[in-house]
């Protein structure tokens, strides 16, 4: 199927902040093809039907669901397959999947766990589908990170949220905030564009039932916030910062320090 269309791939959209993209950029204009990535169908098609339930006749780009578990070779080969067979291309990644290890285990695992996903396959992911990126006139991929992958913030006496636990999870977003800095260095030398962005803090299932309700009580924000900004992203309001300055993008303006 040859589109005009912006083809928009995101990965972890069955739930949360990928989930919320999903929506904005489908009421936001007719002129996007959206491939709702979840780790099975079944959780992808319920995505959708729970989408179309609420927000049917708002609804202006078609979506997809898409079997893609970062972390499974053979989802991402199959997800390649059938982007490069269906559209020959694919114009925008948001590596959005991400997890945040809350039982209790010992660190060893909690690093695997958490490395598999936050960073292990969004590097695979990324160099699996850039030759399909590489087609596309305007190729752009936005990684879903954190200011809590700062390291200059970590140490800084004054950052309001230098008490929020989570070793692990922040090591994860450093190494993902190099992959993103990598990738731009690189992408740069075929036209692709490279952003690094921190959604804030925000009300979704990241931290399950217990950490949801946690979030409500300690105001985090709705998930509907970094979706804005991801849709203002790709219509160009923020090109400067997103592609150009140096740092983790801010949902609400301007960058946090590496
Ligand atoms: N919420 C916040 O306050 C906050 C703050 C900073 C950064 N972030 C980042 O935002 C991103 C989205 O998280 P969220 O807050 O929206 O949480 P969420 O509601 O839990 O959504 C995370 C999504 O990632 C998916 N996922 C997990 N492991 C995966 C894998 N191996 N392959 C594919 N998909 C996978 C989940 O699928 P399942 O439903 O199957 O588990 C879910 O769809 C994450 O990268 C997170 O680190 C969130």
């Amino acid at each position: 199927m040859s589109t005009d269309k912006t083809i928009v791939l995101v990965t972890g959209a069955n739930s949360g902040i990928g989930l919320e993209t999903i929506i904005a950029l489908s009421k936001s204009s007719p002129n996007y093809h959206l491939l709702l990535g979840a780790r099975s169908l079944d959780k992808g098609n319920a995505a959708l039907a729970q989408i179309q339930s609420i927000h049917n006749n708002q609804l202006l780009s078609s979506i997809t669901p898409i079997q893609i578990d970062v972390t499974s070779l053979p989802t991402i080969e199959s997800t390649k397959t059938y982007l490069a067979s269906t559209f020959g291309r694919l114009d925008v990644l948001i590596q959005n999947a991400g997890v945040i290890v809350t039982h209790p285990c010992h660190t060893l695992k909690n690093l695997r766990t958490t490395f598999e996903t936050n960073v292990f396959g969004a590097k695979v992911v990324t160099d699996e589908l850039t030759p399909l990126l590489q087609k596309s006139t305007n190729a752009r991929v936005i990684y879903v990170s954190s200011e809590q992958g700062s390291i200059t913030l970590r140490l800084d006496p004054e950052y309001p949220y230098k008490d929020v636990p989570g070793t692990e999870y922040k090591m994860s977003k450093a190494a993902l905030n190099m992959l993103a800095a990598c990738h731009r260095y690189d992408f740069r030398k075929w036209g692709g564009k490279v952003t690094s962005f921190n959604p804030g803090w925000c009300v979704t299932n990241l931290t399950g039932e217990t950490g949801r309700k946690m979030r409500i009580e300690g105001g985090a924000r709705s998930a509907e916030d970094p979706a804005k900004a991801l849709v203002a992203i790709l219509e160009g309001k923020r090109d400067k910062e997103a592609w150009e300055d140096s740092g983790i993008l801010d949902l609400d303006a301007g960058v946090h320090p590496w």
